[in-house]
């Protein structure tokens, strides 16, 4: 790669201006864009399965509706991240077939079972708010396709982060049923939630070089810091508990001291022998062969379509 080409590079991501996909960049940054956007992009559709789950069992017409748009929200989120990976030259079909074939990684969260209707408020309020924490530092990534989807994204995701908390505060209000329900729920999503933002940094091989260009602009750890501080009292105001032992807000470092991750879990999710992931799998790739007469139609449409423009 051309030194001259490297260095301008270079001097526009230091100057945080966006690279757009007709721009020269190196082959390493492009490969790092679209093995980070198609992984988000899996996360979001893969995200749609365990409260898609619920969508027939929520307790209400108001529920069902919110959920309903909060599932088909997660779709566009999936479909713009595959056209911001597509503007760096890989293809759909590529992607897709990573996913299904296991090549392809996605978030370790939906590998977890919702058990109980407190799992979708806790998935909404926790995973979302996780995925905001993330996301909203990615409104500067370095790629522009990729900064312009998280504005959109980020702005859904809030909602979506909201309409869980509010159904968390409406059971911990309720009978002691409900209240179990919620602390149940927290106790198994804390966890997993707080591994989304993935390895430790001294043990995460992307970050340095994602830094640097600016892809990534906060660590790992920074992030998950960042949530663990904002989410405990949240845990709080609903009269729940946080379950970590360790947990104790150090006045010193202003932040709160977290108890040890057990990552051997992480890193079973992250081979794909999370508790569902088997399951997430065949559901995802049924959805493919049942949606195969929808893109035949399509095909034929565009077909016919072009033999019309030309005659
Ligand atoms: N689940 C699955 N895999 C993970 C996770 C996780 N929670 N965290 C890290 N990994 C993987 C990385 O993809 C990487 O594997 P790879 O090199 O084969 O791609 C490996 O573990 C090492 O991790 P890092 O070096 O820290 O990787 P990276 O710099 O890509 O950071 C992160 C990981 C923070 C997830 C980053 O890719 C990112 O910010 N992605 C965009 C956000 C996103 O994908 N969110 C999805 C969940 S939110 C939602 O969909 C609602």
């Amino acid at each position: 790669e051309p030194q001259e080409l490297i260095d301008a590079f270079e001097a526009r991501v230091a100057a945080d201006a966006f690279i757009e996909p007709k721009d020269w960049m190196p082959d390493a940054y492009r490969r790092t864009l679209i093995r980070q956007i198609s992984q988000h992009a899996h996360s979001e559709i893969v995200g749609m399965l365990p409260e898609g789950n619920w969508i027939t069992r929520a307790p209400s017409l108001k529920r069902k509706t919110i959920l309903l748009a909060k599932v088909q929200d997660e779709a566009g989120h999936g479909l713009y991240l595959y056209s911001a990976a597509e503007t760096l030259g890989a293809s759909r079909e590529e992607m897709i077939d990573a996913l299904h074939s296991g090549k392809a990684k996605y978030s370790t969260i939906f590998n977890y079972p919702t058990l109980t209707w407190a799992d979708i408020g806790a998935i909404g309020w926790l995973v979302d708010g996780a995925a905001i924490m993330n996301q909203v530092p990615l409104q500067r990534t370095s790629y522009g396709p990729y900064a312009r989807a998280m504005v959109r994204v980020c702005k859904e995701e809030s909602f979506h982060q909201r309409q869980g908390y509010d159904a968390l505060i409406v059971m911990s209000n309720g009978t002691d049923e409900q209240k179990a329900m919620v602390q149940d729920a927290i106790d198994r999503w804390w966890w997993p939630a707080i591994m989304m933002f993935g390895p430790p940094d001294d043990n995460s091989p992307n970050s340095a070089q994602s830094i640097r260009w600016r892809i990534k602009r906060e660590t790992n750890d920074e992030l998950r810091q960042k949530f663990i501080d904002a989410t405990v009292p949240q845990v709080h105001l609903l009269g729940m508990k946080v379950p970590d032992p360790d947990l104790k807000w150090n006045e010193e470092r202003g932040h709160y001291d977290y108890g040890a991750l057990d990552w051997d879990e992480f890193y079973a999710v992250v081979r794909g022998e999370g508790p569902t992931a088997k399951e997430r799998m065949e559901a995802r790739r049924k959805a493919w062969d049942d949606g195969a007469w929808v893109r035949e139609a399509a095909d034929a449409h565009e077909a016919r379509r072009r033999l019309k423009a030309a005659a």
